[in-house]
């Protein structure tokens, strides 16, 4: 379904590989203006690609999400590049995976912190723009999109990983608990949580653990795991007017696997 997002822009965090750029160049291709957020350090040149390939303005900008100060910075600069963000599509994410009996405060801290902390960092950036006098005096209204995981309401196997599975739960509150408390100044919040989906992430996974992507294909009633193709229709469609009247929910995109 086409849906034109010319003289909108969307913020995304992870947006420099994997699932947060394929998001990107979804809502580019649209007409969206893009910020990219990111750790790495290309995600400058991978902004300036898309705003070349797709003609609309792009920034991309090394920041932490961890760090609540230069995500505030990270969207001041992507403001004055190209404009008040309406769209944040939080993407950054990691997994680290191991016994938990064995786990080690960092590990642990880092999971959270990327994952619920981060997200949560974003959301406050991208929603004291839209309610700021101007933004309210423009009617600028706002939808944001976390990419959960299906993880927050199974539990994967059959490798070990309680933190993700804990972060992404929380993520998925998160969309309830901003959805409602925001409903009324005009930002909706909503959560997607995909199942089993083919990214860098998953790819490095599967290079390390070569019989792990037949067990994983084995519990999917789809037969196959997701391609990022599966995930940005959903995303745009978030993103857009179409879904005015949806906030505070989370869509589960898994290929079946959390029917069974
Ligand atoms: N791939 C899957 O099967 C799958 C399934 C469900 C949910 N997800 C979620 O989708 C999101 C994207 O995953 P992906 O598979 O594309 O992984 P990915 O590793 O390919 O991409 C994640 C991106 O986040 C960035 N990032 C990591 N830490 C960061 C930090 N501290 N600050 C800013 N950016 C940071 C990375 O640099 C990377 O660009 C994640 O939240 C992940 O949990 C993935």
């Amino acid at each position: 379904m086409p849906i034109d997002l010319r003289g909108t822009t969307a913020i995304i965090t992870g947006g420099g590989r994997g699932l947060g750029l394929a998001i990107a160049r979804d809502l580019a291709s649209n007409g969206a203006g893009i910020g990219l957020l990111d750790v790495l350090p290309d995600v400058t040149a991978t902004a300036a690609a898309v705003a070349a390939e797709f003609s609309v303005p792009a920034a991309g900008i090394i920041s932490d999400v961890r760090d609540a100060s230069a995500v505030e910075a990270a969207f001041g600069a992507i403001q004055e590049q190209i404009g008040v963000a309406t769209t944040l599509v939080t993407a950054a994410g990691i997994t680290i995976w191991g016994e938990s009996a064995k786990v080690t405060p960092d590990d642990w801290q880092r999971v959270l912190d990327i994952n619920l902390n981060g997200t949560f960092f974003a959301c406050q950036s991208f929603a004291n723009r839209l309610h700021s006098a101007q933004a309210v005096d423009a009617g600028l209204r706002g939808t944001v999109i976390l990419i959960s995981s299906m993880s927050a309401r199974i539990v994967n196997v059959p490798q070990f990983q309680a933190s993700y599975h804990a972060s992404k739960a929380a993520v998925s509150m998160l969309a309830k608990s901003l959805g409602v408390e925001w409903a009324a100044s005009g930002i909706r919040v909503n959560a997607v949580e995909p199942g089993y989906m083919l990214s860098d992430m998953t790819r490095e996974f599967m290079d390390a653990n070569p019989d792990l992507a037949g067990q994983w294909r084995g519990l999917i009633p789809a037969g196959r795991m997701g391609e990022p193709a599966d995930l940005v229709g959903l995303v745009r469609f978030l993103a857009s007017a179409e879904s005015g009247y949806l906030t505070a929910q989370s869509v589960v995109l898994d290929g079946g696997y959390t029917a069974i």
